[in-house]
């Protein structure tokens, strides 16, 4: 019986029996996973991963590109079989189509995989580009990704972005009856300021925290790692490869289709990428050191940080996937770290990592 199917059943006593049933429930799926072939799993904050996630967004042609459902399904099972346990997609994403082929991905493993997922754009409203954070709609949303990832609960709900028309703490009132429910086990939220992390806090513990950070944007090093140090919430850095910059497989006279993302960053025009080429020469020059390739560089840097950083790289590559995954095993020791700080002292990056519009709905 799920759980769903428990609380259907004791629906009289239903709520205070849930509780109970979800933290037992909590406590198998979060056991040790033992099928794990990594070298490391990682907590982000109580949720037990393996060290690198994946990023599932290109597979739906974020960067240009068409990408076939069939080639996208096993790539996302080979890195079960390289041992990912830790999957990362969004409603918005497609919209729909990213959720269902992860889905249908992980179906024959789903209990020994962590699903993330997140709501907060207007997507069954019609308005994908719009904030919603509205509880009815949030209860909508999150329906529908169950739906879609054919399961009964979701290891890890994002809200994708904060809605300034909805105060947090309904936001944080909302997910905590989802998670009485079974429907959610963790939460977390996307791009929030410390501000709005710790209202959330309060009301419903979080236990990550998804934001753009990677060596081409460092800002969440001052503005949130505090305080997530302090309240015990993971961190699961989005873009950690700079969307493909810091791998080299970029150049200052790479130009981006109209349907890719980095046509519309600031960071990639004509006018700033030979010069945000110098972040690529240092990510170049660093992998030689440690003997490793410049997209592993970029995750090793990451992983070297913070126990409590989980990066999630987006790929549709199998070739890539095995490269990314080779980061697991490397860190930088202390010394490296501060010797690499001064060698990044130098670089001066340019252009935005955001155009307006989506910087207009980041919560500040
Ligand atoms: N919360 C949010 O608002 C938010 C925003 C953006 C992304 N995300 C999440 O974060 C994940 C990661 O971010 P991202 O995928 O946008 O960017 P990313 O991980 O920084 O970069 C992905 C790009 O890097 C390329 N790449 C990967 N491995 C490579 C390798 N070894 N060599 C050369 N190129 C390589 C990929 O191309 P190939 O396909 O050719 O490998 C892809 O174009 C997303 O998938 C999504 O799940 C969240």
């Amino acid at each position: 019986m799920n759980r769903r199917e428990f609380l259907k059943l004791t629906s009289g006593t239903a709520l205070a029996l849930a509780g109970t049933a979800f933290v037992a429930g909590r406590i198998s799926r979060d056991a040790p996973f033992t099928g794990y072939k990594g070298d490391e799993r990682r907590r982000a904050g109580r949720l037990d991963v393996s060290c690198i996630g994946l990023g599932c967004l290109p597979m739906v042609g974020y960067y240009g590109g068409k990408y076939d459902k069939k080639e996208m399904i096993a790539l996302i099972r080979r890195a079960f079989d390289k041992g990912v346990t830790f999957f990362d997609t969004a409603e918005v994403y497609g919209p729909y189509t990213d959720e269902e082929w992860v889905g249908e991905a992980v179906e024959p493993f789903r209990e020994r995989v962590k699903l993330a997922t997140k709501f907060g754009f207007g997507v069954e409203e019609g308005r994908p580009k719009a904030l919603n954070s509205r509880p009815d709609h949030i209860r909508r949303a999150v329906e529908g990704s169950l739906k879609r990832l054919r399961t009964d609960h979701i290891d890890l709900l994002y809200q994708h972005r904060v809605d300034p028309a909805v105060p947090i703490e309904d936001v944080a009132g909302t997910v905590k009856e989802l998670i009485r429910e079974g429907k959610v086990l963790h939460w977390g939220m996307s791009e929030a300021s410390a501000a709005s992390i710790r209202r959330a806090h309060a009301v419903c513990p979080l236990d990550a925290v998804q934001s753009e950070y990677s060596l081409i944007w460092r800002e969440p090093e001052t503005k949130i790692f505090p305080t997530l140090e302090e309240l015990g919430i993971g961190f699961v850095p989005y873009c950690p490869l700079g969307r493909a910059l810091l791998t080299g497989a970029i150049n200052a006279n790479s130009r981006f289709s109209e349907n890719d993302r980095r046509a519309t960053l600031p960071m990639f025009t004509p006018e700033a990428l030979p010069q945000n080429m110098r972040i690529v020469r240092l990510t170049e020059k660093w992998a030689k050191r440690k003997d490793v390739t410049p997209a592993q560089f970029a995750l090793v840097w990451l992983l070297s940080q913070k126990p409590w950083i989980v990066p999630i790289p987006g790929t549709t590559n199998p070739d890539h996937l095995t490269d990314l995954l080779g980061a697991a095993n490397v860190r930088l020791s202390a010394g490296e770290l501060r010797d690499f700080e001064k060698d990044y002292a130098g670089i001066r990056l340019v252009g935005h990592r955001a155009d307006p519009f989506t910087e207009s709905q980041i919560d500040k």
